[in-house]
Parts: structure tokens; C-alpha cells; sequence
């Protein structure tokens, strides 16, 4: 079964699945990745100009015959690039590294408290061009989106944030809803902390899944878009192989109750 797309405020559509890229560093495992990625009917691919790896995605994708229309691409302007000059200059190099012209989302990967506001009007003008098809944003906190929402021209399609079954922030998940901006699972596996757990391990059984699976497709339930890592080509299979069962509500109140406050990435909520 393939990956279904949702539409963006932006009018563009995302497929429901992309492949994290975090923490792929090294050339040739990053294009393996890619490539089974590709092969196994992944098409949206997320990476940031932090990740050392934009070019590697760049050639992978640019080897494959798949057109550039049916891809999606997302990267993220880093926390020292947000000064005007410096943003649209790292924003050209990320477009080369990729070896495209657009990018189909471009992010503030952190909310710096005092260079976000400029970095954002910088975004605004990217999209005006048609270099990148949606903005958005990541890592941001109910408080970064109100006073982003209150100063902007282009409201953010995205909020890429840390989402899982053990950090499931609802106020953040409903406030985005509202607003209509869609909301990302970065680490949506926790790093792989959640395998085994118990009361996964036995949702998993019952649906005939793995726990993985399980994790991926809640964050489907819950409306998310969820951006799992892995570079073993038989579970890139498994983490888009998630759209032909459900969750029930005796699952969902089970895993409701795994929240734990559990970040293993920036915590936001403090910065100004
Ligand atoms: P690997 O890359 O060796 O497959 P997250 O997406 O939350 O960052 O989690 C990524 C971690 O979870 C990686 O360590 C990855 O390992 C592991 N992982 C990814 N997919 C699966 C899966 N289907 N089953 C078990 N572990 C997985």
C-alpha cells in the first residue's frame, strides 16, 4: 500500500511518512540509505543544512530516475545562518547541495529567540520566489507559534517538533490543529527507546505488527507526519508499512497512558 499525502496550508501535499536523515553522516551508508529508501516507496526525505548530509541526499536523489515532482524535500536554515545575507547565502548552498532549484519545505530548525523574527521575513522571501514551494518552522513551542502568528505575512504550513508515545504535548497537537499548520514527529522511534516496550510489544501483537510500527502508525492516528530514521532497508520497510490497520480506542487510551515527559533532543519550551 503506498504512502497517502496531506495537504499543507500552502496548498502543497506531503506524503503522511518521511525519512528522517539526523545522524546519517557518513557518504555511502547516507546514498545506501536513500536508495533503499527509494526502492522500498519512500519519496519525502528530510534533512537540514546541520546534518552534513544535504549533498549525499542531493546525488542519491539526483541517480534515481524518480522525477523531481513526485519527491519531497525538506531542509532547515541553521540557528548562525539567520542574519538576511547569511540565510539566503546557506539557502543557495543547501539548493546546490541538493542539486535542485526548489526545495518543497524549508524550516527554522530552532527557535533563536533573538534572530527568529528576521530569519522568518528571510523564509517569506524564499517562498515569495518560488524556491521553496512551503515554510514552516521546528522546534517551536505554543509560545513561538502565537507571537510568529501575530508578526507574519506566510502563517508556517509546518511545526516540526519531538513527538512520540512518550512525549505527546496534546496542547501543542491541538493548538497547531486549530491553526491549521501541520505538525512533524522528529524521532518519532524515541532513538529506539520504545522497542521494547511492554504495552507496545502487546498492541503489536495483536495487529500482527512490531512495536515500531505501532509507534509510527499512532502518530498517524494522532495526525502527525512522522520522520523515522533507520538505515537497515528491511525496517524502512516497516516504517511505511503502516496504512492498512488501525489503532482502536482501547489502544490509543493504553498508549495515552505512556507519556512520560521523555525528550532525547533540545527541549524548547524554556527559550524566550
Ligand atoms: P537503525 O537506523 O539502525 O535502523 P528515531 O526515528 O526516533 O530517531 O529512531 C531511530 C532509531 O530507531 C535508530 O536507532 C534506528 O536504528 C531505530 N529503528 C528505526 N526503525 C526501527 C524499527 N522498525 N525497529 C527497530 N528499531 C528501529
Amino acid at each position: 500500500m503506498g504512502v497517502p499525502k496531506v495537504k499543507l496550508n500552502s496548498g502543497h501535499s506531503i506524503p503522511a511518512v518521511g525519512l528522517g536523515l539526523w545522524k546519517i553522516k557518513h557518504e555511502r551508508k547516507c546514498r545506501e540509505t536513500v536508495e533503499a529508501a527509494l526502492e522500498a516507496g519512500y519519496r519525502h526525505f528530510d534533512t537540514a543544512q546541520i546534518y552534513g548530509n544535504e549533498e549525499y541526499l542531493g546525488a542519491a536523489l539526483n541517480e534515481s530516475d524518480i522525477p523531481r515532482d513526485q519527491l519531497f524535500i525538506t531542509t532547515k536554515l541553521w540557528n548562525s545562518e539567520h542574519w538576511p545575507d547569511d540565510a539566503l547565502a546557506s539557502f543557495d548552498k543547501s539548493l546546490e547541495n541538493l542539486r535542485t532549484d526548489y526545495v518543497d519545505l524549508f524550516l527554522i530548525h530552532f527557535p533563536v529567540t533573538e534572530t527568529r523574527r528576521m530569519a522568518w521575513e528571510v523564509l517569506e522571501e524564499i517562498a515569495r520566489s518560488g524556491r521553496a514551494k512551503s515554510i514552516g518552522v521546528s522546534n517551536y513551542t505554543t509560545n513561538h507559534l502565537e507571537t510568529l502568528l501575530s508578526e507574519c505575512s506566510i502563517k508556517p504550513a509546518v511545526n516540526q517538533v519531538e513527538m512520540h508515545v512518550f512525549l505527546q504535548q496534546p496542547n501543542l497537537l491541538e493548538f497547531c490543529k486549530i491553526q491549521g499548520i501541520a505538525v512533524e514527529a522528529y524521532s518519532p522511534l524515541a532513538h529506539g527507546k520504545g522497542i521494547d516496550n511492554v504495552v507496545l510489544a502487546s498492541i503489536a501483537h495483536k495487529h500482527d505488527k512490531t512495536p515500531a510500527q505501532i509507534i509510527l502508525r499512532w502518530c498517524i492516528e494522532i495526525g502527525t507526519i512522522p520522520l523515522p530514521k533507520s538505515t537497515h532497508p528491511d525496517r524502512l520497510e516497516q516504517n511505511i508499512d503502516i496504512f492498512d490497520f488501525k489503532l482502536d480506542d482501547e489502544d490509543m487510551a493504553a498508549i495515552q497512558k505512556l507519556e512520560s515527559n521523555l525528550r532525547t533532543c533540545w527541549d524548547p519550551t524554556r527559550v524566550p
